[in-house]
């Protein structure tokens, strides 16, 4: 029975792990569980999967909800350390990171310092701060498994391979509700457009980030610190379908990919029985005919400036992604409130990685401290656009 401690159970990739382990009962326990401040959600899933533990980041959020809602024989707690201590809980087999935000960082630290398997799907921890994430991995023995589909697929196609056979990968991006679109329509989008996407079904800040393909140039910067490969071997391509996940290029010239239709259940699944393949009928086979035609473009990088801007800031490395990472979410959340456009996200990030330097964090605390210069200024960015185009 591997025992999974779920961080973010009430989100997106939260709810398809409750799905895939509810497939798997012999196989999987959810033993605790943690949310934001969505207190009645949380209290539903305790009340389907009973954990032993459950808690709410938002101090707040618990002490307002009063114990509506929770019966039963779990128990409850608040505060981000709270949230820490389930990852680093020692009955725990893995940890599953599905927060949103850089707020992932110390569970996964604490989670690979303790020595667990730790499936990630919080890829701004990798981000902000990815050489302590790699160091907490070398001290404490831990693993690490990515979610998200584009690493898990380059996971798949890497088992069994020598690192020095591989050439480069390529990255996959749907390339977002706005494919295709000029720079002046761009302008014109609003929140709720942004928010559909044309093939995944996500959470707000991960459903931006794929519009503004910000989500890409995170995942080249995970990619660099999950595979140890250097900015020039990572490319991205755009690929409507979401069929293929991404490619692995070998120094013989050969190339594989993984390929399916677009579910988290699949890399999920994967994270958490890795290296084993369970069965699971829930998860349909590939049709290559009902696929077709899959097609491959360019990034345009004239529209979708974030990917340049991201990668660019991996490529400077130090506190830049860290930057990078925190300026998208004062961006994102500000655009969501329609207080910034959607071209002048950009902006508002480029001025958050301009104000930080580039030396290596040596410690959680200076990631921090970038952190919390780059939303400062990020947050003033926001108020000078306002002021212009007021
Ligand atoms: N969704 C996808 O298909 C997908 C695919 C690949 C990778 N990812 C990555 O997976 C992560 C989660 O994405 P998602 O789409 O599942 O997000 P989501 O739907 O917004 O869910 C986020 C979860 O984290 C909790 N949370 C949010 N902020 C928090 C904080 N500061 N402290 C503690 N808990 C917090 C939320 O609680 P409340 O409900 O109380 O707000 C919720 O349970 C992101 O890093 C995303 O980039 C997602």
């Amino acid at each position: 029975m591997i025992r999974i401690a779920l961080l973010g159970a009430t989100g997106s990739i939260g709810r398809s792990t409750l799905a895939v382990a509810a497939r798997h009962p012999d196989r999987f326990r959810v033993v605790s569980v943690s949310a934001r401040r969505s207190v009645s959600a949380l209290a539903e899933i305790v009340e389907q999967v009973r954990p032993e533990r459950a808690v709410l980041a938002d101090q707040a959020a618990l002490d307002d909800a009063g114990g509506a809602g929770m019966r039963g024989s779990t128990v409850w707690s608040s505060g981000a350390e709270s949230v820490a201590e389930l990852a680093a809980a020692p009955d725990v087999d893995v940890v599953v990171n599905a927060l949103v935000g850089a707020a992932g960082l110390d569970p996964t630290l604490r989670a690979l310092e303790a020595g667990h398997r730790l499936a990630l799907a919080n890829k701004e921890s990798l981000v902000a701060g990815g050489h302590l994430v790699r160091r907490a991995l070398e001290r404490g023995g831990g693993t690490l498994i990515p979610i998200d589909s584009e690493h898990s697929a380059i996971l798949q196609c890497l088992a069994g391979v020598a690192d020095d056979a591989v050439r480069r990968v390529v990255l996959t991006a749907s390339g977002g509700p706005f494919r295709g679109w000029s720079r002046d329509r761009l302008a014109t989008v609003d929140p709720e457009a942004a928010l559909k996407h044309p093939t995944w079904s996500m959470g707000a800040k991960i459903s931006i980030d794929s519009a503004t393909l910000a989500n890409k140039a995170l995942e080249v910067i995970e990619a660099h610190f999950l595979y140890g490969l250097d900015y020039d071997r990572i490319g991205a391509v755009v690929h409507p379908q979401s069929i293929v996940h991404s490619f692995v290029e070998f120094v013989d010239g050969s190339v594989l990919a993984q390929v399916g239709d677009p579910t988290m259940e699949l890399p999920i699944l994967y994270a958490l029985t890795y290296p084993e393949r369970v069965p699971d009928p829930s998860l349909q086979g590939f049709d290559p005919v009902r696929s077709s035609p899959l097609t491959f473009e360019e990034i345009r990088h004239d529209a979708f400036p974030l990917f340049g801007l991201g990668v660019a800031a991996g490529r400077r490395g130090g506190v830049a992604p860290a930057a990078f990472n925190a300026g998208n979410e004062i961006a994102v959340s500000a655009f969501l409130d329609r207080r910034v456009s959607f071209p002048g996200m950009a902006r508002v990030v480029e001025s958050a990685v301009e104000a930080v330097g580039a030396s290596e964090p040596d410690s959680v605390d200076e990631v921090w401290e970038a952190d919390r210069v780059a939303r400062q200024v990020a947050r003033a960015e926001v108020e000078r656009l306002k002021e212009v185009s007021a």
